[in-house]
């Protein structure tokens, strides 16, 4: 089970600033109203989301025990629109974090997946608002399945750290995620995306592979991945040049024999 005290004592954290629930909606959502409340809590964990949200309206599967769900608020000077890099920060913080703890490599997919092997393990959501004074207040949320062995899981290719490694203390687990979070939110906070850019493109699953672009309302683009620029944009080589994507969904495409 998750433990708010082994948690605080791992990442060094004071009391307060850290909180575990049995249940949540999600765990984005209910930080968010403590946020509001005034409550000194910083960092939330549940061992279950009813509602977990997922990028583009999605839920999030989060049955009980089985998955991280954490979610952590920062507030940033920078306003919305300069904050598209934060979720690929998150992500390259989350994919180091597991590697510590796991024998595994986690490639990133633009813009904020975690997968092994092409399949994926887990995601994030940034959720931003402006607040009173001006700054942007974020939660940042982090999932990742852990152990959902006898589960149906989403209706994707998905994988799990379980089926990669042997027990899976979910404790360490989320105070190593915390601390690189800080960590690395820090630096991005402190020199942008750029800071960490060399370190995100190392675990481009996108680079050098077909894909197609998809926006809601346009045309798909097809093209060639290759890499991020200095703002966390996805760099697409395409028939007509180059361009770079800023938001977006991107779907690989598989090859077919003789295509
Ligand atoms: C994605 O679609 O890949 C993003 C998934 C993000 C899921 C996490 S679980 C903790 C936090 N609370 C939520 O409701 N969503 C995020």
């Amino acid at each position: 089970m998750l433990d708010e005290h082994r948690i605080a004592a791992a990442a060094g954290l004071a009391n307060g600033v850290i909180r575990v629930e049995a249940a949540v909606d999600s765990t984005n959502s209910r930080l968010a109203r403590c946020r509001e409340a005034g409550e000194p809590v910083r960092i939330l964990l549940a061992e279950h989301q009813s509602a977990g949200r997922g990028r583009h309206g999605r839920r999030w599967l989060s049955p009980p025990g089985r998955g991280l769900y954490l979610s952590m608020a920062w507030s940033f000077q920078q306003p919305p629109r300069e904050l598209g890099a934060l979720s690929l920060t998150a992500g390259l913080a989350a994919a180091e974090a597991i590697e510590r703890q796991v024998a595994v490599r986690v490639g990133l997919k633009w813009p904020n997946d975690l997968q092994i092997d092409g399949r994926k393990l887990g995601g994030c959501l940034v959720d931003l608002a402006t607040g009173r004074n001006g700054a942007t207040n974020a939660i940042i949320g982090i999932g990742i399945n852990v152990d959902f062995r006898g589960l149906d899981g989403p209706d994707q290719p998905w994988t799990d750290l379980a089926a990669h490694a042997g027990r899976i203390d979910r404790n360490r687990l989320a105070a190593d995620l915390i601390q690189g979070l800080d960590r690395e939110l820090d630096r991005f906070n402190q020199a942008g995306f750029a800071a960490v850019a060399e370190r995100w493109r190392g675990r481009d699953v996108l680079f050098g592979r077909d894909l197609v672009l998809i926006k809601p309302g346009q045309a798909n683009l097809d093209g060639r991945g290759a890499g991020v620029d200095a703002h966390g944009g996805l760099v697409v080589e395409t028939d007509q040049g180059r361009r770079i994507v800023r938001s977006g969904e991107v779907s690989q495409r598989i090859r077919t024999h003789g295509t």
